[in-house]
């Protein structure tokens, strides 16, 4: 296939635009705005192959969207341009209006004019937080940051343009992902990088707040299978395998890197904090995906990977991260 893929400058994007050159021989046209989270350095290991395109812009400049149809000319967009951090939305959430709710209306509107199959990768925290049970695609919309909120937003968007215009188009949403290449901004790499470094591992609250975890490759693969083999209009749910409270994450990343206990530090709440996350996936099973790694062994595998590539992670820490990381947490990294 001829895919336009936006946003995999980004974490689970690179991996996904990897996996389809790699894998299933596709041709891949990157459109990223290379934002803080998006770094070309997540896609050099394909940037020469044959088939690959990378294209800096913004998905809500609609020329920069044209731009990249003409020379790509796919034949489905796959958009996983989003910002994605829960934190930075309560701090700063206009970005997140701008790239959730105008730049998937740009992407939609360049789909339907070029008849193009479409899907909107999203998450499971549209559907808010649950004490028990899981969430199915019939779950009522409850988001309840400016991040969930604005991805909620952008997927009923993207169901209007199924129902309105008759649109191909479908929504993926994952369960809290983790693996390689992941911004240090969120719980795993950043746990297993101040853990590294010495630094205090801020657990908001009481730490028992629980995610459904799954490995970046997984999704990537649930995705794929949802654009090749789902209806359009639908929605399909891709959870992990495992739930974890994130103390228990942050304890056995203590022992994989071997850090001190001591490091560990109970911190202010995040307002609004969802208490727990967990996504039903038999829909997506019933096209034929299921997760290959579990949390155990993917940890163990993500640690020895940032351990292993400084070169990837260096010069974020010793930069505007480190500004981040002290308006957040109000103390400097080492
Ligand atoms: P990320 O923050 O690592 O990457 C986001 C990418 O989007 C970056 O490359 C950034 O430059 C790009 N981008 C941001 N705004 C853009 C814009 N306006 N135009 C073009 N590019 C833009 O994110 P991620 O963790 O890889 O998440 C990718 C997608 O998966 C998002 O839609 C997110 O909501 C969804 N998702 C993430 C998780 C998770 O745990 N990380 C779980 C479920 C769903
Ligand atoms: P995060 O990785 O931000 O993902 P999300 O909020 O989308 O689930 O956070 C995962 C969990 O870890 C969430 O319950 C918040 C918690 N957390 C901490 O306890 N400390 C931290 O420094 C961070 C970044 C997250």
């Amino acid at each position: 296939m001829r895919l336009l893929v936006c946003g995999a400058a980004g974490f689970i994007g690179s991996t996904f635009a990897r996996q389809r050159l790699l894998e299933e021989g596709d041709e891949v046209t990157v459109l990223d705005k290379l934002t803080y989270a998006g770094r070309e350095e997540n896609l050099q290991d394909i940037a020469e192959r044959p088939g690959f395109r990378f294209l800096r812009g913004a998905i809500e400049d609609a020329a920069a969207v044209a731009g990249a149809i003409e020379a790509g000319r796919p034949e489905a967009i796959v958009n996983f341009a989003a910002e994605t951090h829960v934190d930075r939305s309560i701090a700063e959430p206009d970005a997140f209006v701008a790239t959730h709710a105008l730049g998937t209306y740009v992407l939609l509107e360049a789909a339907r004019e070029h008849g193009l199959r479409y899907l909107q990768v999203s998450t499971d925290e549209v559907y808010g937080s649950i004490e028990d049970g899981t969430f199915s695609e019939d779950s009522p919309l409850r988001p309840s940051s400016p991040y969930s909120a604005t991805k909620a937003g952008a997927d009923l968007l993207v169901a209007s343009y199924f129902h309105t215009y008759g649109l191909e188009a479908l929504v993926c949403r994952g369960s809290n992902n983790y693996g390689p290449y992941q911004y240090p901004e969120k719980l795993i790499p950043l746990m297993i990088l101040n853990a590294l470094h010495g630094d205090a591992l801020p657990v908001y609250g009481d730490g028992l707040q629980v995610r459904n975890w799954i490995h970046s490759t997984d999704f990537s693969r649930a995705i794929g299978h949802v654009l090749a083999h789902g209806v359009a209009g639908e929605v399909y749910n891709a959870g992990g395998p495992d739930e974890e409270p994130n103390i228990a994450i942050v304890q056995r990343i203590v022992e994989l890197t071997g850090a001190d206990r001591a490091q560990i530090e109970h911190v202010a709440d995040r307002p609004g904090h969802d208490r727990r996350y967990s996504l039903s996936s038999e829909k997506v099973r019933a096209l034929g995906w299921e997760p290959r790694v579990r949390l155990a062994e993917g940890l163990d595998e993500t640690v020895a990977w940032y351990r292993d590539n400084s070169w990837w992670w260096e010069p974020i820490r010793s930069g505007d991260y480190r500004a981040y990381y002290e308006r957040q947490y109000g103390r400097a990294l080492r």
